[in-house]
């Protein structure tokens, strides 16, 4: 059985006075039904995980694939474990599209992340532009190929369906394309894992609100949501949970 997942992605947003929206989501929305996990900018993650006491989950945005060195501005996975992140989302296409990561680069970065024993989320998803052009299910499998480590498990990494079309621009796909692509990326998962395939949680990201969860979550395939923008209002992403929850 694989446990769903609810991840809000605070990308760059996020004071202290914010952490505010952390305390009133964990003090609605108790959701024994499922994971709820929070990531914030580097800068919260110590304050949040210090707030949340191990009933939510923290996780950083990103890390380097060094463990240590000359990268100034960067973190590692260490640092982020040490900051008291559990998760990290890694291959978001923004981290793709602003600071040209490849695949190989994601893949490195999930590396690092497994050895500090963090959960990796890898993002994969196509452009308006690939899928127009038929290429959809090409790109993510390549993506995915390519993105994740040979050491993942359905416990250590988790692989969010990101269409970039549909990230902070209130489009989503239909409840039929987001089936056929969690239904191919499971099929990819087996065929490259096994048994261990089915193990694995998919996440759907783009323009999840409180009004499309619930279909969203009824989708084949589909085991939470990677959350952005509705994850900064507490009464959204808690609304998000309930529909995940049941
Ligand atoms: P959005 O972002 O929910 O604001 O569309 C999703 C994401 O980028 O993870």
């Amino acid at each position: 059985m694989r446990r769903k997942l609810v991840a809000g992605n605070w990308k760059m947003n996020g004071l202290t006075a914010s952490l505010a929206e952390v305390e009133a989501l964990i003090a609605a929305h108790p959701a024994p039904g499922c994971e709820v996990l929070l990531c914030p900018p580097a800068t919260l993650i110590s304050a949040m995980a210090a707030r949340a006491a191990g009933r939510i989950a923290v996780g950083g945005q990103d890390c380097h694939m060094a463990a240590a060195g000359a990268h100034t501005g960067d973190i590692s996975a260490a640092m982020l474990r040490d900051a008291g992140a559990s998760h990290v989302i890694l291959g978001h296409s923004e981290r793709r599209a602003d600071h040209a990561e490849t695949n190989a680069m994601v893949r490195a970065k999930a590396e690092a992340a497994l050895s500090e024993g963090l959960v990796a989320l890898i993002c994969v998803g196509e452009t308006e532009a690939e899928r127009d052009a038929g290429e959809t299910l090409a790109v993510i499998g390549r993506q995915l190929a390519e993105s994740t480590p040979d050491a993942a498990t359905g416990a250590n990494t988790v692989i969010a369906y990101e269409p970039v079309w549909a990230i902070g621009t209130g489009r989503t796909p239909t409840l039929e394309q987001i089936a056929e692509v969690h239904d191919f990326l499971r099929a990819e998962l087996a065929a490259r894992f096994g048994a261990e395939g089915a193990a694995f949680r998919l996440l759907y990201g783009g323009s999840v609100k409180p009004g499309n969860a619930k279909e969203i979550f009824a989708t084949s395939n589909v085991d939470g949501a990677l959350v952005g923008g509705a994850s900064l209002k507490a009464a959204d992403f808690g609304a998000i949970i309930a529909a995940l929850a049941g």
